[in-house]
C-alpha cells in the first residue's frame, strides 16, 4: 500500500522536485466523457448529481479509472455553498448557473450563519467519505470551495458575468456591506472545507476564477486577505494540510501570492508565460497549471509540444501538471492520453 506521504501530489506540494510531474485536470469529471454524460442522465440534472453521494463519487472516479490521474477532485460545485447559505440556485441548460441575487445589506442580513450550512452540505461530506474509501492508494483526494470574491460575484449578480460588474458596483456603493458578505463567505468556507478534510480530503483548493478583475487595494482586500484568513485557520485546525490557491488571471499579482497567503501551491492560468512563472512564482513553492485547455480540443503536435514545453519550464522546482482552466465539453478524450504520454513518456 502507498503510504500517504509517498503520494506524488503530496510530495510535490511539500516542495519535492519529481522526475515526472504528477498530473490531474480541472473539470476532469465532465461532459467530454461519455461515462459522465451517462451518469448525469441517470441523476437527472447537475444539482441532483452533486447531491447524490454514490453518483457524485462515481463521476469523480471515472477519470481516475480511465486515465490514472494522480489526484481526484471531489465532484461538486462552488455554488453549493451559497445555496447552503440560503440562496436559490438552479442551472439553465446550455447557459449556466442562476441564483437569487443579493443587492443590498438587507439581502445579506437574510442569509444564514456560517454554522448553519452543514445539514444542506451533508451529501458532499458523504461523497468525500465514499471516495476516501474507494480511491486507489496512490491517488490524492482534493476537496475544494470557491474563494469569497468569486462566490460573491455569483451571489450578487445571480449568474456568471463577463466583467463582474454587479459585484464591483455593490462594492463601490456600500463597501462595508460588501466586506461583510466576503467575511461571511470566508467564515462559511472555513467550516465547509474543514468538514471536507474531516471526511477525508487530503488537500483543498480555493478557486478564485474572477480574481483577475480585482485591482490594487481591492486585490489585497478581497482576493489576498480572505485567502490568507481561510488558509491560516484551516492549517491551524488541520496541521500540515496542503492548500492550492487559484487566483485566476492575477497576472503580476501571482508573484508572492503563496508567501502572502500561506498557500502551498498556486495554480496558473494560461495567460502567463511558463518561463516567467518559473522565475517569479515557482521560487516560492509548487506551481500547477498553465496548459491552454483549447489544446485538448485541437490536439496534434501542438498539444505534445506545449505539454513538453511546460514540463521543461517547471522542471527545476516542484510542479503538478494541469490545465490553465477546466477541460471543455468539446475536448477529445483521446487528447488526454496524448497529453499523458507527453508527460509520462
Ligand atoms: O472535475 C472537477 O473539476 C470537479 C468539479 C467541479 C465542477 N465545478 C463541476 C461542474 C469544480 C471544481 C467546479 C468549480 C466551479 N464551478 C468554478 C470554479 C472553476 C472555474 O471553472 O472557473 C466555477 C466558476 C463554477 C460555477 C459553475 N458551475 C459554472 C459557471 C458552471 C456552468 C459552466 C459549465 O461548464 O457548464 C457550472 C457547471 C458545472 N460544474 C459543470 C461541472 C461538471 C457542468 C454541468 C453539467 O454537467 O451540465
Amino acid at each position: 500500500m502507498t503510504a500517504a506521504k509517498d503520494k506524488t501530489i503530496l510530495r510535490a506540494l511539500a516542495g519535492e522536485v519529481l522526475p515526472v510531474p504528477p498530473v490531474w485536470m480541472m473539470r476532469q469529471a465532465g461532459r467530454y466523457l461519455p461515462e459522465y454524460r451517462a451518469t448525469r442522465a441517470k441523476a437527472g440534472d447537475f444539482l441532483s448529481l452533486c447531491y447524490t453521494p454514490e453518483l457524485a463519487a462515481e463521476v469523480t472516479l471515472q477519470p481516475i479509472r480511465r486515465y490514472g490521474f494522480d489526484a481526484a477532485i471531489l465532484f461538486a460545485d462552488i455554488l453549493l455553498l451559497p445555496q447552503a447559505l440560503g440562496a436559490d440556485l438552479w442551472f439553465v441548460t446550455g447557459e449556466g448557473p442562476r441564483l437569487s441575487t443579493i443587492t443590498d445589506a438587507a439581502g445579506l442580513a437574510a442569509l444564514k450563519g456560517k454554522d448553519d450550512i452543514h445539514e444542506h452540505l451533508a451529501p458532499v461530506y458523504e461523497t468525500v467519505k465514499i471516495l476516501s474509501g474507494e480511491l486507489p492508494a496512490e491517488t490524492t483526494l482534493i476537496g475544494f470551495a470557491g474563494a469569497p470574491w468569486t462566490v460573491a460575484t455569483y451571489m450578487i449578480a445571480g449568474r456568471g458575468t463577463p466583467d463582474q460588474g454587479p459585484a464591483h458596483a455593490f462594492k463601490a456603493a456600500d463597501r462595508a456591506s460588501f466586506s461583510a458578505l466576503i467575511d461571511l463567505i470566508a467564515e462559511a468556507t472555513i467550516e465547509y472545507l474543514s468538514k471536507q478534510v474531516e471526511a477525508g480530503a487530503e488537500v483543498v483548493k480555493l478557486f478564485d476564477s474572477w480574481a483577475g478583475s480585482l485591482k490594487g487595494q481591492d486585490f489585497d482586500d478581497f482576493a489576498l486577505a480572505p485567502a490568507k484568513r481561510i488558509i491560516t485557520e484551516l492549517k491551524a485546525r488541520h496541521p500540515g494540510l496542503p492548500v492550492i490557491a487559484f487566483p485566476r488571471e492575477a497576472g503580476e499579482r501571482y508573484v508572492g501570492f503563496a508567501r502572502a497567503t500561506g498557500a502551498d501551491c498556486v495554480a496558473l492560468d494560461n495567460s502567463v508565460s511558463a518561463d516567467w512563472a518559473a522565475a517569479k512564482v515557482q521560487v516560492d513553492g509548487c506551481v500547477q497549471g498553465n496548459l491552454n485547455p483549447k489544446l485538448m480540443v485541437t490536439g496534434g503536435q501542438e498539444l505534445i509540444d506545449e505539454t513538453r514545453r511546460i514540463v521543461k519550464a517547471f522542471s527545476k522546482g516542484p510542479h503538478i501538471f494541469n490545465l490553465g482552466h477546466g477541460i471543455t465539453p468539446d475536448a477529445d478524450p483521446e487528447n488526454v492520453n496524448v497529453m499523458l504520454r507527453a508527460i509520462r513518456g
